[in-house]
């Protein structure tokens, strides 16, 4: 596996399908819980058996790494059989750990590596090069973990672990389920309680997998709407002997969900997708702006709700979305901007300063694809303004991506409802979350060229 260089790149113009989608599917599994299947699995006694893991790029990574640190991780047909070293046993990988362009397994394996006697390197793509680090090795550094980054706390990263860490109390300066997941994972090897406290919930994938694979994790409600987290340190935590289902992850199932809403007659089933409460803004979102969503929950699987999406076309209105709201939809602002500019009205998302430390500048990478489709957009302060165009959003523009998969699946969805057609300078970073995407949009009728 190799960066994608810039020869590589796939571009691709979309335009308007021939009928209306239809079909049912179940798009990849959960990024965020496939990493943190890997790791966990990595620090358990016995075999974890994965189903559905996502097999994109960004999850690789983390499977090689955790290979690198002596976990056995293979593919075996359909699912993904994963053997660990155990908490405080992994050993010193020989080589520098590459995590491409996944922020989630830079940051959660920080965790990991400042708690464990080994000396480590981590580096990234030029897109993860330039994402901050810093909200991490701050808190880590109290482990007594030593860290060397690039200026600005950049990639590439050394660290010296440290072999007896204390548990670590500490409240997230900024709402970050990444930021609270290293310090938990620290906390695995740490003698005594490990305390986060987060002033806004974010997503808990964390906290469900660990108590499913044993460990001790306490949440309490903080009178301001925040939670505490506790963990004890140096549980025991055993391989699940039914295994480890990964739902289908909402963030991907917001393409085709918002595709089948704007294209006119659509009707899709997106199936056994996640419902983590702190994962389903986008769909409250929706529903709020007029989209017909059908949910209907199923059992519950490794501590995690999952269910079917049943959706049609819709007529949307503009929405206010309430800045308390961004963790739980943290990565669906794109493509909500496409339906927001094909909406009637008006739409203001609040508080989206995480989004300038995404993948891209998410904020202003969005107000860019917009307008250069046609669609009036404000940044205001760190609210994003949309200005609906009634379901004429004119198109005809080319949109640039920057190396970042949810921007160029955004703008396939808004190229299937432009008036003219809207072309992609880079289709090839959409395999880190969602690989199969085109193809598995044609099965409901996307008509993209592949
Ligand atoms: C993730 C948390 C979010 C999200 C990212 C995945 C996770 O990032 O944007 O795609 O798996 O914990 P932050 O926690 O930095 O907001």
């Amino acid at each position: 596996m190799t960066h994608a260089p810039a020869s590589a790149s796939r571009p691709l113009t979309v335009g308007r399908p021939a009928a209306p989608l239809s079909g049912v599917i179940r798009v990849p599994g959960d990024k965020s819980i496939s990493h943190r299947a890997l790791m966990f699995a990595a620090l358990a006694r016995g075999e974890t058996t994965i189903y559905h893991l996502l097999e994109g790029e960004d999850v690789l990574r983390t499977a090689a790494a955790m290979r690198a640190l002596g976990a056995q991780v293979e593919q075996q047909g359909e699912v993904w059989v994963v053997s660990g070293p155990g908490v405080g046993q992994l050993s010193e990988p020989d080589d520098v750990l590459d995590m491409g362009n996944s922020g989630t397994a830079a940051r959660l394996l920080s965790g990991i590596l400042a708690s464990h006697g080994i000396a480590s390197v981590m580096t990234g793509d030029a897109s993860l090069r330039r994402r901050p680090m810093k909200r991490v090795t701050d808190p880590l550094a109290a482990t007594g973990a030593t860290f060397i980054a690039r200026e600005g706390g950049r990639l590439p990263l050394a660290i010296r672990g440290q072999a007896n860490p204390p548990a670590l109390d500490y409240r997230l300066p900024v709402a970050s389920a990444q930021v609270k997941s290293a310090v938990l994972l620290a906390g695995l090897n740490a003698t005594g309680t490990t305390r986060v406290e987060e002033p806004v919930p974010t997503r808990d994938h964390t906290e469900n997998m660990l108590r499913y694979f044993g460990a001790t994790v306490e949440v309490e409600s903080t009178p301001e709407g925040g939670r505490i987290i506790r963990l004890e340190g140096r549980p025991d935590l055993v391989a699940p002997g039914e295994g480890l289902f990964v739902p289908a992850d909402p963030s991907s199932a917001a393409f085709p969900l918002v595709a089948a809403l704007l294209v006119p007659g659509s009707a899709i089933t997106l199936t056994d997708v996640g419902l983590n409460p702190l994962r389903t803004g986008l769909f409250t979102t929706l529903m709020e702006m007029g989209a017909q969503v059908d949910v209907v929950e199923k059992a519950s699987s490794g501590g995690e709700l999952v269910g079917d999406l049943h959706v049609r076309a819709s007529t949307l209105q503009g929405v206010e979305v309430p800045a308390a709201r961004a963790p739980s939809m943290i990565d669906e602002y794109p493509v909500l901007a496409v339906a927001a500019a094909h909406a009637h009205g008006v739409s203001r998302f609040c508080g989206l300063e995480e989004l300038r430390v995404k993948e891209s500048d998410r904020l202003s990478a969005t107000v860019a694809m917009l307008r250069e489709n046609g669609v009036r957009a404000e940044i205001e302060g760190d609210d994003l303004v949309v200005y609906g165009t009634g379901g004429a959003i004119p198109g005809g523009g080319l949109v640039t991506t920057h190396m970042d998969h949810r921007l160029a699946m955004s703008a396939s969805v808004m190229g299937l409802v432009a008036r003219q057609p809207v072309r992609i300078d880079d289709t090839a970073f959409i395999d880190t979350s969602f690989p199969g995407y085109l193809a598995l949009m044609n099965q409901l009728g996307a008509g993209f060229a592949q």
